[in-house]
């Protein structure tokens, strides 16, 4: 790993009015490489990632430290955070049709976004958001621009989303199942652009997916987590000799091109396993 952008330790939150936190005792650092965090529905991979970028109003977020580059995001006024969040760390989230709003050309939402974060003139955001276009490979950037939200496709929507992420040059990226909502070959591609980044701009990017398979061929390491808790980080190339039951059981549980055709198993959980991380 280099050296990190974002280190945090033993992160808990709570959302306000639920008995047990969502999340706790996490730590993790990340430098300039793909991280992946797996886990099932509701085992709190979302939460950590808008604890980073502190969108969580109703939670009440604990850490003994969580500083992305020169910034301690558990103290840092909302003032501050304003000036970090969408400028140097951002996160793209599962559906643009969700994010984009639709009564916007396409194009001027990009443009607006940067120019919220840098002083520039139209015209010079316009530039910049065709050049950007062009970079997320969208073939014909001046006609895109013009178009409303519910004229593109989910994969074409979901590289505007990346464009404007892009347009502040980020150092952290947090996407969040960016690719769920997309087909296999549109996935590929916005899988690629991702990556591309990660590589030519240096980004720290973090991959929340429960697809266990994607995380393996993705990201150079991966967190696996269970009930709101880390139960174990490796290099992704070592995921098949992941220790903790729960991965074993998740392995398990996948389905293999040429495996057998019987039922997959189902994974029988323990109790045992709400104790802390396995590292490997
Ligand atoms: N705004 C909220 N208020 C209260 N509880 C919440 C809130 N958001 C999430 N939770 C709870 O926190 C836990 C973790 O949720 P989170 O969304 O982080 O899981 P996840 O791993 O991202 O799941 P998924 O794969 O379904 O997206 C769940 O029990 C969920 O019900
Ligand atoms: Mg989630």
């Amino acid at each position: 790993m280099t050296d990190p952008i974002l280190d945090i330790e033993n992160l808990s939150v709570r959302y306000r009015g639920a008995t047990e936190p969502a999340v706790r005792g996490v730590s993790f650092s990340l430098g300039r490489e793909r991280l992946g965090i797996v886990g099932e529905s509701g085992s709190g991979k979302s939460t950590v990632g808008r604890a980073i970028l502190r969108l969580l109003d109703s939670a009440e977020i604990t850490a003994d430290r969580m500083q992305f580059e020169d910034v301690d995001l558990l103290n840092a006024s909302e003032r501050q955070m304003l000036k970090v969040r969408g400028r140097r760390m951002s996160m793209i989230l599962q559906d643009p049709k969700f994010s984009l709003n639709p009564i916007q050309r396409c194009g001027d939402q990009v443009a607006e976004a940067f120019r919220t974060h840098v002083r520039a003139s139209k015209a010079e955001a316009r530039a910049k958001v065709i050049e950007m276009l062009n970079a997320v490979q969208i073939r014909d950037p001046e006609r895109v621009y013009q178009l409303y939200p519910h004229e593109v496709s989910g994969g074409m929507g979901q590289r505007i989303m990346i464009a404007m992420m892009l347009l502040t040059d980020p150092d952290l990226v947090i996407a969040d199942e960016p690719t769920s909502a997309l087909d296999v070959t549109v996935r590929l591609q916005v899988l690629n652009i991702l990556d591309r980044l990660v590589h030519e701009h240096g980004i720290g990017l973090i991959m929340i997916s429960h697809d266990l398979n994607l995380v393996r061929n993705f990201c150079d390491r991966v967190i696996i987590m269970y009930a709101g808790r880390v139960v174990e980080t490796l290099a992704a190339s070592d995921l098949d000799n992941a220790q903790h039951p729960y991965s074993r059981g998740l392995l398990a549980a996948q389905p293999r091109i040429g495996g057998s055709r019987g039922p997959l198993p189902v994974l029988e959980r323990d109790d045992s396993w709400m104790q802390p991380e396995v590292r490997s």
